[in-house]
């Protein structure tokens, strides 16, 4: 199922990301997404957060925590390469894998397809009922 919006999209300037397992396709124009003030604008936390899409973010989208865990399936190289806090951070996520970012950390550069999969142990979480955001805990 598409999100896509009716307003047409000119090839050049699309991006789509799918979120797995849900298969959910989310489209947008290249540089029209509101930041949702969560993780990097353009992140993939960001992009979630515009289209409704669950991907748990404890800290608030600042490299504090590893709940936004996922694993890029298509469409690496139009991502921000991670930082060192990234990289540290990612350290701690339970099945961290070659393909795993944080997904407040993840920023989308260019249009294109994107194929971004949330790891079981986040999906469990979810069918938790677990909230959607947390407020600042700073
Ligand atoms: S939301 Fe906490 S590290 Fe991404």
């Amino acid at each position: 199922m598409s999100n896509a919006t009716e307003k047409s999209i000119s090839a050049g300037k699309l991006v789509r990301v799918t979120f797995l397992p849900e298969g959910r396709t989310v489209e947008f124009e290249f540089g029209a997404l509101p930041y949702k003030l969560h993780g990097k604008p353009m992140s993939l936390l960001d992009v979630a957060e515009n289209f409704g899409v669950f991907l748990d973010h404890a800290c608030g989208g600042v490299c504090a925590c590893a709940t936004c865990h996922v694993l890029i399936k298509a469409g690496e190289s139009g991502l921000t390469a991670p930082d060192d806090d990234e990289l540290d951070r990612l350290e701690m996520v339970a099945d961290q894998q070659l393909t795993s970012r944080l997904g407040c950390q993840a920023v989308i550069t260019r249009p294109g397809d994107y194929v971004v999969e949330i790891p079981k142990w986040n999906r469990n979480y979810v069918s938790e009922g677990k909230p959607l955001t947390s407020t600042d805990t700073k």
